[in-house]
């Protein structure tokens, strides 16, 4: 299994360039600064070549990210929406997260959030449950207080 490492991801998102979306390489939170307490990737979705969003993989499998904030997040800016840009993102990314071993793949999204629940759907992933999520995650104080979890089985994934 590979180790979190800039030259990696570099490599990675050089060689990552989808139909209507491209991965860049943003940056690497490690434990210091990442915000789920395990490392993170960050990369920048491109659209011909300009910045339509960005796209994070997050490399844990504690409960915060396998229940609460998941494996990955992402936003496409408003302007790019619309195009289905977070779906084709992801499976941009699904060979990183193989790499590391995170099989399953497991994503999160708000039960109000249609766009962001249409992604996992679109992937493939499957509905597990609604989860509460507990009072110290961070989001809870900005009055979230449910996520939707899927299971996304990249061997099977289309
Ligand atoms: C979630 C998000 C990334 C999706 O962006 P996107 O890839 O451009 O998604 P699209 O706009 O193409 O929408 C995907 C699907 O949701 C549907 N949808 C989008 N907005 C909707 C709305 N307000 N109501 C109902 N359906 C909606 C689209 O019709 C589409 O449906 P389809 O799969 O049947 O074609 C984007 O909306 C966003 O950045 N939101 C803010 C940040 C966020 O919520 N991130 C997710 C948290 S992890």
């Amino acid at each position: 299994m590979i180790q979190v490492s800039d030259g990696r991801a570099r490599a990675f998102a050089a060689a990552t360039v989808g139909e209507a979306v491209a991965l860049e390489f943003h940056r690497i939170y490690d434990l210091a600064d990442s915000l789920w307490g395990v490392p993170a990737y960050r990369f920048q979705i491109l659209s011909d070549g300009a910045r339509a969003g960005t796209i994070s993989l997050r490399i844990g499998l504690t409960d915060l990210v396998v229940r609460f904030a998941g494996q990955l997040g992402f936003v496409v800016d408003p302007p790019f929406r619309g195009r289905g840009f977070a779906e084709q993102a992801t499976r941009l990314l699904l060979p990183l997260a193989s790499a590391h071993g995170l099989q399953p793949l497991w994503l999160t999204c708000n039960p109000a959030n249609v766009a962001s629940r249409r992604t996992p759907e679109r992937l493939g992933a499957v509905y597990v449950e609604t989860v509460a999520l507990p009072e110290e995650y961070n989001i809870y104080a900005q009055g979230e207080r449910e996520k939707c979890l899927f299971r996304l089985d990249l061997a099977n994934s289309t």
